[in-house]
């Protein structure tokens, strides 16, 4: 308990609100200056509530200029490009979308709607707070039916993602064999994130040949649903996306109703209920936890990363699955210097500070951590609390973490992370 008091009182709360006000360029904050230098949509809805803790208005903000940026057929863009840049690639070019704002083609975990009703329950400005959520709900629930309908068009309760890069957790080995199925690009490209990063911290050239190869391929097919759906050579069931997505489906149902607009969306209630029944299908006896699925080959992925625990947030797991994952949590940050690792240190992949096959990430720990809590198991939810907060004291605002040493990794005065601290990690 000392413990967790001293580094409390060593995080530095006003460089985080500083990282917030320096990242902002007007509406909206980049990640960090230069490696991601446009708008994230996952980054952004945790950027809101690390708002919300000093400026409430700013925290709205944030979601008006995202949701700004959403398609017609209610996708949430992962990047929106507000502003030209050259220090990154693929930049809007590349993507070939043609909307009012420039913006990739895939979209990101869908964390949206449980920040829009954290944000709505927590405002002290209750006026602005209704008339906020009064605006921003026929976007989101918009954007949730087109994650149904677009991402699972058989009704099976899972939808699947087209590209790493869509779940968020870009280089996880859990997409490593569905990538590998992937053609590489024939044209040469300067990438820009090697400027900003070690190259042992940032994924090898062969995944970026495959990840520019589907980006290219959204963009030959007109960004055509269907065709997608039918023939991309990258199809996954990400569980960490389907949790992501039934929390904030929970979320936005709830939202609805206290604004007296649940009439309308049964078809999202039922989209709910679906998952509910479907997800025991991805639950795996011998890891004792959920696990990703490549639906182009058939196979669940054998890899126990971060994601494959995501249920506990997502609500999913019944009494024994959520025993079972609490177990297999503890033990897992037994293994490390500071967690949650992003994959398992048991994995032939892991490696502790390689974007994702490894190092920990600060808003991962938060959702997870809440799960725990929400399925009675507060010790758990208290100890990813006080990891978090190690990484923190130990090494600052970084992008993440390596696992092993708790050294910051990737950018600095990493957005998420200030934010994440100022949300989570005061008293
Ligand atoms: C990387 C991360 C992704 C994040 C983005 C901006 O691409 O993998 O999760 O949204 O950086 O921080």
């Amino acid at each position: 308990m000392a413990r967790s008091k001293d580094t409390t009182t060593a995080i530095d709360f006003k460089l985080a609100e500083d990282i917030l006000r320096r990242n902002d360029r007007g509406g909206y904050c980049v990640p960090t200056d230069g490696l991601y230098p446009f708008q994230w949509s996952w980054d952004s809805a945790i950027t809101a509530l690390g708002w919300m803790e000093f400026d409430e208005r700013r925290a709205w903000q944030e979601a008006e200029t995202m949701f700004a940026g959403q398609w017609d057929n209610g996708m949430v863009p992962h990047i929106l490009f507000h502003k030209d840049a050259e220090s990154y690639f693929p930049g809007p070019d590349v993507w070939g979308s043609d909307k009012k704002i420039p913006s990739s083609a895939i979209s990101q975990p869908p964390v949206w709607a449980t920040a829009i009703r954290i944000m709505y329950e927590q405002a002290s400005d209750r006026t602005l707070a209704t008339e906020k959520v009064l605006e921003l709900l026929p976007k989101l629930v918009a954007y949730h039916q087109w994650w149904y309908r677009e991402r699972d068009p058989g009704k099976t309760g899972l939808v699947c993602s087209y590209h790493p890069w869509e779940s968020g957790m870009d280089n996880s080995p859990a997409w490593d064999q569905a990538l590998a199925a992937v053609p590489e690009v024939d044209w040469s490209y300067q990438r820009r994130d090697l400027g900003h990063v070690d190259a042992d911290q940032r994924p090898h050239k062969p995944e970026y040949d495959r990840y520019l190869y589907l980006v290219d391929f959204y963009k030959r097919h007109g960004f055509d649903s269907q065709y997608i759906y039918d023939h991309c050579p990258y199809k996954v069931v990400d569980i960490g996306i389907v949790s992501i997505l039934h929390r904030a489906s929970d979320d936005l149902l709830e939202l609805c109703r206290i604004a007296g607009q649940d009439q309308g969306v049964s078809d999202l209630t039922e989209s709910t209920q679906r998952t509910r029944s479907a997800v025991d299908r991805l639950w795996s006896d011998e890891r004792q936890c959920f696990l990703n699925h490549n639906l182009i080959s058939g196979a669940p992925i054998d890899e126990v990363t971060t994601a494959t625990v995501l249920p506990l947030f997502g609500n999913l797991a019944n009494k024994e699955q959520a025993a079972a994952i609490a177990e297999l949590i503890d033990s897992w940050l037994d293994a490390t210097k500071v967690g949650l690792s992003s994959t398992h240190p048991s994995s032939p992949r892991y490696e502790s500070q390689r974007y994702w096959r490894g190092p920990v990430w600060l808003h991962i720990n938060w959702m997870i951590s809440l799960g725990a809590e929400s399925y009675g198991y507060p010790e758990l939810a208290r100890r990813l609390r006080n990891t978090t907060r190690d990484c923190v004291t130990a090494s600052g605002f970084w992008e993440y973490f390596d696992a092993d040493t708790s050294a910051g990794c990737g950018g600095d005065d990493f957005t998420w992370t200030a934010a994440v601290a100022l949300y989570w990690l005061t008293d």
